[in-house]
């Protein structure tokens, strides 16, 4: 089954969104399989943002991570990485349509509240960065 991983932000936990965006993919119909609130190290978060490490916000993009604990989670679903990133939204939020996350929520770029793997590829380097295999639940639905 496709997986997906999102990571709520500091801004993001810091305006208390975290029920917000759970309920966002729960109504959907995801199905979540893995969820820690944590600090990041500067290393994972350079390795995450690591294609983004030429670019001149690259820097402040790291010591924003790395300022205050993210919410990291995995989504499970059929078609999970493309309809998480609609439910998320544009990367500017300006420019995210109402209804979705960022669209929502957000009036920056840089404080853009949630982050979400833009292809199946991606999705599975950063689970692995992120998780432990042992840190998923692998479960379906019984009622
Ligand atoms: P995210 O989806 O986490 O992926 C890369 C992040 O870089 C993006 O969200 C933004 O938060 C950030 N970003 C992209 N462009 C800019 C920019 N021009 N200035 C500051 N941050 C940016």
């Amino acid at each position: 089954m496709e997986r997906t991983f999102l990571m709520i932000k500091p801004d993001g936990v810091q305006r208390n969104l975290i029920g917000e965006v759970i309920k966002r993919l729960e109504n959907k119909g995801f199905t979540l399989v893995g969820l820690k609130l944590m600090s990041v190290s500067q290393e994972l978060a350079e390795k995450h943002y690591d294609v983004h490490k030429e670019r001149p916000f690259f820097g402040s993009l790291v010591d924003f991570i790395i300022s205050s604990p993210v919410v990291a989670m995995v989504w499970e679903g059929e078609g999970v990485v493309a309809s998480a990133r609609k439910i998320i939204g544009a990367t500017d939020p300006l420019s995210a349509e109402p209804g979705t996350i960022r669209g929502d929520y957000g009036v920056s770029i840089g404080r853009n509240l949630i982050h979400g793997s833009d292809a199946i590829e991606t999705a599975q380097r950063e689970i692995s960065l992120w998780f432990k295999e042992e840190e998923l639940c692998h479960w379906q639905t019984t009622i």
